[in-house]
């Protein structure tokens, strides 16, 4: 006989413990309303709460302190570079100015009359091909002299008429004076060689001289947020911040000279205005770590895989050039596990085939549809070559979309909240410009909710306004303002 010990186990401790699934038994597949658990368990930590955003906002007024002293600056990894640029226009600005705009793919050429009655301008647009964006810096300004001579010749501007000029070239500039500036560096998937470190200015003087045909009078040299801040500044008196959200993102806003130690002895403290605005170049905030406490591996893999590594992570979160790509590095992540597309992964893990232009369209689809059909998305997703697609993907495409796009919107709400309280300003006007900020559907109301949130009951009031055109428009007013003040000086 064989003796069998059964353990016993009571009928209580039965109840206590969940039934233990038999082996044999297949496992029921998810739930929908459990995979979107899933995913937003994956997105938790991009989903950022107004603390962290506290946190931000005093991690980044640190580095701009940093920035502006004389004893850190140099080694500060958020630059606040002086533009020179010490009053906004009054409106009383007149003439007809070239302007030049460089910043991202696109390359415009502007001529600007400024009236009395307001302002007008011819422009066009002339592409940056790739291959110049990373070739050398002599064939780069090569093509911004010929596309500028092109667009002389075709709107028959007299060339023995010198005009004055102002070149929006944005990207970071230590400037020495309203004329001169250096290139610290490139960003925004630009490369071309032989340019860092030198005065851009001058390498467009060259170019033209090289030319022979075309001769300029550079008057302002400017970034675009200085642009987008004197345009809104030409309308609303009271703007003195100006933000881009747009293939980078970057800040400049009006700074007390007593609070640029680093312009001791190169500006005198005692001049009117005893003001400039400086341009942050908020986008490389993090760059020293000081935003480690948010980054996410989605981060960290978007940072690796782009042209300059470790260099502009603020930037990296919020703009244009990386959100497309971001969210799609999530979806490949959720592709992989199971929760998208059915596992079919090979598609969406291509990368750079998500463009930020498809998180707007996606979300504007989340937004408008009202039966929630995602024809759109499937479209967008069917053309990226994805399979095994449901209504289901879709919906959690375009959540995935709106967590990425809200971060972006909170973090800039972050800085602007930061400069806002720094000024201490009773009332504000903040120009904006950018793709992202003109077309991303919930961006401008969720960036204008967060900053109110991020106030708190501070009193200060605010207010968001577009920038018609602040690249051009900026560029030809900061010309027709030193082009005035050296009049006033009797220069010629
Ligand atoms: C990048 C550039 C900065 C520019 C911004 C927006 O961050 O470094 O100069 O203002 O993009 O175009």
């Amino acid at each position: 006989m064989t003796i069998t010990t059964v353990r016993c186990v009571s009928a209580e401790k039965l109840l206590e413990s969940p039934p233990r699934q038999r082996h044999y038994e297949p496992r029921r597949p998810p739930s929908l309303f459990e995979i979107r658990e899933m995913i937003q368990n994956v997105c938790s930590e991009l989903v950022l709460d107004n603390s962290q955003l506290h946190k931000v906002m005093t991690a980044m007024e640190k580095s701009m302190n940093e920035g502006l002293a004389k004893e850190t600056a140099s080694t500060a990894s958020v630059r606040m570079l002086p533009s020179f640029v010490r009053s906004v226009p009054n409106g009383s600005e007149l003439g007809d100015f070239l302007a030049l705009d460089l910043g991202g793919t696109n390359f415009r050429v502007l001529l600007v009359r400024l009236t009395v009655e307001g302002s007008t301008m011819m422009s066009k647009i002339f592409r940056v091909p790739d291959n110049l964006m990373k070739g050398t810096g002599e064939a780069l300004f090569d093509h911004i002299a010929h596309c500028m001579a092109v667009f002389i010749e075709e709107n028959n501007i007299d060339k023995s008429k010198k005009l004055p000029l102002g070149f929006t070239f944005s990207f970071p500039c230590k400037q020495e004076g309203l004329t001169r500036g250096k290139l610290i560096s490139w960003t925004k998937g630009f490369k071309a060689s032989g340019v860092e470190g030198m005065d851009v200015v001058e390498l467009l003087r060259e170019a033209c001289h090289r030319r022979k045909d075309i001769d300029i009078d550079v008057v302002a040299l400017l970034n675009d947020t200085v642009g987008t801040l004197m345009a809104c500044a030409f309308k609303e008196n009271n703007c003195e911040i100006g933000v881009i959200v747009g293939t980078g993102t970057n800040a400049c806003y009006m700074e007390k000279l007593d609070k640029c130690g680093k312009l001791e002895g190169i500006v005198d403290k005692n001049d009117r205005p005893d003001q400039m605005i400086i341009n942050t170049e908020w986008g490389a905030f993090g760059d020293d770590g000081a935003m480690a406490f948010l980054r996410t591996e989605f981060d960290d893999i978007v940072d690796k895989e782009s042209i300059n590594p470790g260099k502009q992570l603020f930037e990296k979160t919020i703009s244009g050039m990386y959100m497309g790509e971001l969210t799609r590095v999530i979806l490949e992540k959720l592709a992989r596990d199971k929760l998208l597309f059915g596992g079919h992964y090979e598609a969406i893990a291509q990368p750079h085939i998500f463009p930020t232009k498809y998180v707007s369209e996606i979300e504007a689809e989340l937004k408008d549809d009202q039966e929630q059909t995602f024809s759109k998305t499937y479209s967008i997703l069917e053309d990226i070559g994805v399979e095994g697609l449901s209504t289901a993907d879709c919906a959690n495409v375009a959540y995935v979309c709106s967590v990425v796009s809200s971060r972006a919107a909170f973090l800039t709400a972050a800085g602007i909240a930061m400069l806002i309280r720094r000024m201490g300003k009773k009332e504000i006007v903040i120009g904006v410009d950018g793709s992202v900020y003109r077309f991303h559907p919930t961006f401008p109301q969720l960036l204008d909710e967060k900053i109110g949130e991020l106030l708190g009951n501070s009193n200060q009031e605010y207010r968001l306004m577009l920038s018609e055109d602040g690249s051009g428009r900026g560029a030809a007013l900061v010309a027709a303002v030193a082009t005035r003040l050296k009049q006033e000086r009797g220069e010629k």
